[in-house]
């Protein structure tokens, strides 16, 4: 697979097993606290599983971001003008993106996505929906700087990242991201690009603990379901039924982690390399930090936003934060 730059966005090995994800999987399981990166959930069926979260009653974060958008249409058109190009990080949802579009009247909308299947499939939606508005979707890692199609370089910038997805990084990943997303929308043109963030917000444990362990099991299937591709596509022999699915508030890092613990010692194999794990033993699999007002002010600084304003919903569960690329002053 490539981008639209030519260079090669999935390397494969000569048995078709992407080489990221085997090195990933293997040094994370090699560590004394193994861990996998949380990007390796989103296989076909760990995509349907999260659109599945996304509907859960305990799952707020979704709903929350949505009435937020539903109820803000006239004053986002207010603060950020007609005729800009939206640059979605992320292929886009069927809901948020259309009523961000709705509101603002843009001249363009970029999605950007590393899985291009997927990003041509909505992209092509959303063209149904919207049938007068120019689409240019963009195949590409959006971690680093992207050249954006000639067709939208002349129109000024709004990025967009619903979701709080931010928050499945950690704060240096998360400062290099927002870094990047100024490179890419580009900072010194137009009086500056302009960013709408999801941010979800810190609350109490319980309710944060139920909406990443829900009562139907579906966010622990979704957990479980790496397990199950590493089985599949390493070559892997973990007794899947030996893990359970864990979400833990922990409040120094200010994140839910989640978490699959051995219920018995069990050993394995994953690419014909051994490990074991005694009972108690976990696999770290997902962080999803929580924000503060505050916290997420200074995230946002740190990568180079300057917040405009903030919105929450009417539960005060998530929020909403338009922030703008300004050339930093030269200050200590
Ligand atoms: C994609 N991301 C923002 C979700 C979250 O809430 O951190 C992923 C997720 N993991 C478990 N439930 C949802």
């Amino acid at each position: 697979m490539t981008n639209h730059k030519g260079l090669a966005l999935v390397d494969l090995d000569d048995d078709g097993v992407d080489r990221a994800f085997r090195r990933d999987v293997l040094e994370g399981l090699r560590q004394d606290q193994k861990a996998i990166p949380a990007r390796w959930f989103y296989d076909e069926r760990g995509s349907q599983l999260f659109e599945q979260i996304t509907q859960l009653e305990e799952y707020y974060p979704t709903r929350s971001e949505t009435e937020i958008l539903e109820a803000l249409g006239d004053r986002f058109a207010e603060l950020i003008g007609r005729g800009r190009a939206v640059v979605e990080f992320g292929s886009g949802s069927s809901v948020k993106t259309p009523l961000l579009l709705n509101a603002i009247d843009p001249a363009a909308y970029v999605p950007l996505d590393i899985s291009g299947d997927f990003l041509r499939q909505s992209a092509a939606e959303l063209s149904g929906k919207f049938p007068g508005l120019p689409v240019y979707p963009v195949e590409a890692d959006f971690m680093r700087e992207v050249t954006l199609p000639d067709e939208v370089e002349e129109h000024p910038k709004l990025g967009f990242f619903p979701g709080s997805t931010i928050g499945n990084m950690i704060a240096r990943t998360a400062v290099d991201l927002l870094r990047s997303m100024r490179a890419t929308l580009g900072h010194h043109t137009h009086g500056g690009a302009l960013l709408l963030i999801g941010m979800d917000l810190v609350k109490d444990e319980s309710t944060l603990e139920a909406a990443y362990d829900d009562a139907e099991g579906v966010t622990a299937q979704f957990n479980l379901n790496l397990v199950e591709r590493i089985n599949r596509e390493l070559g892997g022999t973990i007794p899947v039924d030996k893990l359970r699915h864990e979400a833990r508030w922990d409040d120094l890092h200010s994140r839910i982690e989640m978490h699959l613990m051995a219920s018995e010692d069990i050993a394995f194999e994953v690419s014909g390399e051994s490990f074991e794990m005694q009972q108690g033993e976990t696999i770290h699999t997902e962080n999803s930090h929580k924000f503060t007002r505050r916290s997420a002010n200074i995230l946002l600084l740190a990568g180079g936003w300057t917040p405009v304003e903030c919105w929450t919903d009417s539960g005060e569960n998530f929020s909403l934060i338009l922030a703008r690329a300004e050339n930093p002053r030269n200050a200590p």
